[in-house]
């Protein structure tokens, strides 16, 4: 170890996606390396519009392991995150750098505190994989840091030690997470099936559903799954093993239709199984039901989907169009459905990429309140008369790219003399 003095400190900052699954993992076999019961696959979200960013840092100066998120400082003593950081050092290389003068050896990771500071540019509270992102980003960074040999792949089996889906947050664009036969996890891990630029047409809405009740973490929801359902053996053994394989077809040749119902239906299932659960478990509520029958209604209607729906263990819907068309007669349908409430301008009500508004030919309130029922309805119901608020705003995004160092050193969450938050 060394350099001038022992005031050093070297960082790396890094940015990581959420993802969300379509076929979903749900149940493990082993729940200290959470190895699931079967595969899953998921499609990454922009990071531009979901994702987490890390700083981590090592100095000599660092008398223990300390961790900020958001801003706050949390507890790093949790059993995931220790066997995340154990382990990345049991991995560690020898590092240098010679414009700072600093060596560090291999064996010296063991001794060297860490300092870590992540950050979501989403609200941790709206329930949209932060855990997933954030984990995929803690084990990216400091693989950097620490100048790890291993690829993404063998990555996302540490990732996974931290959450089962953060796995799958080490690729952008479709991701498949195989399930493993090995006792010791070393084969279950992610595997990009084709990256973001593959299938560049779909959309993504996702309707952030207000919530009042807390919800069922996955770690004991999916617990209570396996030990008290019997529908989750004949899913896991039965149905998931098919259903993967079609889903990488539908993926592979772009076939939407495929897709569509494959992703809808797993959902569904999952959302079954939850119900099968002893005591059962709801993470849908009826605005969750509500969207499912207006995107039910339209697909039925267009005798071929246009749209795919997905939840995940919370209300939140999470949409996905085929292009760019659908998903502005898609927003058109929401918007109508679910109106903002009368304080809530639309430029809050819809972030993300606001361009599928535009396509959507929605430019203020005005135009929201003036939209008339689709066909598929037979209602009329006055917008007046809807329940305003149900959904808290939208978010449109598209897949995404998976994890990239960010070299531009002003983007570092932690500052470079101190060590500390900025
Ligand atoms: C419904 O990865 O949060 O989102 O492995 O216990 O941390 P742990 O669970 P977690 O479960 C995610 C479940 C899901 C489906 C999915 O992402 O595949």
């Amino acid at each position: 170890m060394g350099g001038e003095s022992e005031k050093w400190i070297l960082m790396v900052t890094a940015r990581t996606p959420t993802n969300i699954a379509v076929i979903k993992y749900w149940g493990k076999r082993d729940e200290t390396l959470i190895l699931p019961i079967n595969d899953s696959i998921s499609v990454t979200l922009d990071p531009s519009h979901l994702c987490t960013t890390t700083t981590v840092s090592v100095s000599p100066s660092f008398d223990q392991d300390r961790m900020w998120l958001n801003g706050k400082e949390i507890s790093l003593q949790g059993g995931r995150f220790q066997s995340c950081l154990r382990e990345i050092r049991a991995r560690a290389q020898d590092v240098e750098d010679k414009k700072k003068g600093i060596q560090i050896k291999k064996e010296d990771w063991q001794k060297l505190h860490l300092h870590i500071a992540s950050y979501n540019n989403f609200p941790t509270a709206a329930g949209l994989a932060s855990s997933a992102a954030g984990l995929a980003c803690l084990v990216f960074s400091l693989a950097k840091l620490m100048n790890l040999k291993e690829d993404n792949s063998q990555l996302s089996a540490i990732a996974r030690q931290g959450s089962g889906s953060a796995c799958r947050s080490l690729y952008g664009g479709f991701v498949k997470w195989v399930m493993g036969k090995e006792d010791n996890g070393s084969d279950s891990l992610a595997v990009q099936l084709a990256d973001e630029k593959h299938w560049d047409e779909l959309v993504i809405i996702i309707a952030v559903v207000s919530a009042q009740q807390k919800e069922t973490s996955s770690t004991s929801g999916m617990r209570d799954t396996v030990e008290t359902s019997a529908l989750i053996q004949h899913r896991a053994k039965e149905v998931v093993p098919k259903r993967t394989v079609q889903m990488e077809d539908a993926i592979q040749n772009r076939d939407f239709p495929s897709f569509a119902r494959l992703a809808c239906r797993d959902s569904n299932q999952f959302h079954a199984v939850c119900l099968d659960t002893y005591p059962p478990i709801f993470y849908m509520n009826d605005t969750s039901h509500r969207i499912i029958s207006c995107v039910e209604k339209w697909n039925r209607a267009e005798g071929i989907p246009q749209v795919a729906y997905t939840f995940d263990a919370g209300p939140n819907a999470v949409m996905i169009a085929r292009n760019r068309k659908t998903a502005a007669l898609l927003l058109q349908r929401l918007l109508y459905n679910f109106p903002p409430q009368s304080d809530t301008d639309l430029d809050s009500y819809i972030i993300g990429d606001k361009s599928i508004l535009i396509d959507a030919g929605i430019k203020d309130m005005k135009d929201v309140e003036a939209l008339t029922p689709p066909p598929e309805v037979k209602d009329n119901i006055p917008l007046t008369q809807k329940s305003k608020g149900d959904v808290s705003y939208f978010i449109c995004t598209r897949p995404g790219g998976g994890p990239v160092v960010l070299s531009d050193e002003t983007q570092a969450l932690l500052d470079p003399l101190t060590g500390l938050p900025k």
